[in-house]
Order: C-alpha cells, then sequence, then structure tokens
C-alpha cells in the first residue's frame, strides 16, 4: 500500500521524525501495514507521533476515545515508545490549557516532519471545521452537525465492537481538541488519504474548488508538498 510505504520512506530517511497521525476509517489499512513493515524490520523507536485530535470529556478508557482508536489500530503493531506517543489528553480539566500544552511539545519536536491526514465529508482536517477563518495553533472546536451525526454513528460501532453497550446521542462529545492548520501547513511533506465514494465530492472541492476555510481541505492547495493518496471511488470525478 502505497501511504504505508510514504510514512516508511519517512521514518527510513529520518529515523528521529515527527508525524502527525489521523484516525478514522480511512487509515485503517496503512496501520495494519506499518505493522507488517515494523514485523519485517522496520523500527519506529525514534519516532514522536502526534495525533491530530481528540474529543473533549471522555474516560482514558473510552473506545469512542482516538486515544484507544490508536493503541488498537497502530500502537500494538509497532514499537513508538509509550513516552512519544502524542496525544490531547480528553480528560484535561481545562481543555484550552491542554491545546497550549500540546503546541509547546509539537514546537519542541521541531515541527511535524510528515502530516498524514484524512478528510471529513464537509472538508474537516483534523476537526478544523468549516469557519470564517483557520486556527493556526491548537483550540477547542465545537463539532459541525454533519461531523456529530457520521461520528456519532462510528461511535457505536467501536461500542460495539469493544462490547461496550450504546450511548445516546446526547451523550457523545460535542466538542474536540484539535491541532490547528499551523503546524500542518509547515510540514515538510503533507500525505491526504481519500477513500470511498462519500469522499469523491469533497475530493473535488479538495483539488479544483476555490481556496476557502468554508472548506478546509480547500487550503491544502497552498502547501508546498502535499501528496493525495485515493482510491477508484474517492478519485471518481477527480482529475
Ligand atoms: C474524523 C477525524 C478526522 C478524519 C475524518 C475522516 O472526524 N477527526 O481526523 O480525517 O473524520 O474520517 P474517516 O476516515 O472515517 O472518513
Amino acid at each position: 500500500m502505497r501511504a504505508a510505504e510514504l510514512v516508511a520512506g519517512s521514518v527510513r530517511e529520518n529515523p528521529s521524525a515527527a508525524i502527525a497521525l489521523p484516525t478514522g476509517e480511512t487509515p485503517k489499512g496503512m496501520y495494519a501495514e506499518l505493522g507488517a513493515l515494523h514485523r519485517a524490520g522496520l523500527d519506529f523507536s525514534g519516532v514522536t507521533i502526534f495525533n491530530l485530535d481528540e474529543y473533549v470529556g471522555l474516560e482514558a478508557s473510552s473506545p469512542l476515545s482516538y486515544a484507544y482508536f490508536m493503541a488498537r489500530e497502530l500502537y500494538r503493531g509497532i514499537n513508538v515508545p509509550e513516552s512519544s506517543r502524542r496525544i490531547f489528553d480528553s480528560t484535561a480539566a481545562d481543555p484550552e490549557e491542554e491545546c497550549r500544552r500540546y503546541d509547546r511539545a509539537v514546537e519542541e519536536a521541531g515541527g511535524i516532519d510528515l502530516a498524514v491526514v484524512g478528510i471529513g465529508r464537509n472538508g474537516h482536517i483534523a476537526f478544523n471545521e468549516p469557519a470564517d477563518a483557520l486556527h493556526v495553533g491548537s483550540h477547542v472546536q465545537a463539532l459541525d452537525r454533519q461531523t456529530l451525526e457520521v461520528n456519532f454513528e462510528v461511535g457505536l460501532k467501536q461500542l460495539a465492537e469493544a462490547g461496550r453497550p450504546p450511548i445516546p446521542r446526547s451523550k457523545f462529545p460535542t466538542h474536540a481538541m484539535t491541532m490547528g492548520f499551523g503546524p500542518i501547513m509547515t510540514a515538510d511533506r503533507v500525505l491526504v488519504l481519500v477513500t470511498g465514494s462519500a469522499k469523491a465530492e469533497p475530493m473535488r472541492r479538495m483539488l479544483d474548488g476555490t481556496v476557502t476555510t468554508r472548506f478546509p481541505a480547500s487550503v491544502l492547495q497552498l502547501h508546498r508538498n502535499c501528496t493525495v493518496l485515493a482510491d477508484e471511488r474517492a478519485a471518481a470525478g477527480s482529475r
């Protein structure tokens, strides 16, 4: 799979790379493939991973959390030391302060070498939702209605897979902490992963639409080293 090979290439080139990674259905195959590459000898011991985002207010052990997702989908398969796995603390008493702490950690790492991102149906990148302006730094983001609908359904599946009871919609997190556009736009390289027919129109708008903060993925048109990897269904209709 090309996405995993591209990440592996970054790790081989710079064994202490700082890599930003997404959650979601889209990157799961890449994570499985990175596990296979690790079993074949690829060493992640010097790498630092920054998750792009996390919900506000979940218990640390919640199967809805992105920390849980990363542990299950990626970290059990590769050797990134625990101290080098960065993610917003969903349980933080002061999420805004947690965002400042996160930005300091990104800064201390010297910025992001490779940012791997997915895209939301509304064009969000990480949890940077459509808005009049984009944030440079990490921030607390109220989730869009459409994002809440999609992510609630995904959340129910995750709970079922973990053998936990479903929760009502009213108990699903309405806010998230997300990396801003700063570390993504200044990353040496951005890799955008797009799969499935529901992403065909978002993909077209990302590549060919007006550059607007009302469709955050379009802003990636301005990145100097951005690679888009899409499956056939997502690529239908794009150049
Ligand atoms: C989520 C995440 C994003 C992710 C996007 C797409 O809300 N916050 O980081 O890229 O939605 O997810 P999926 O790959 O499941 O379509």
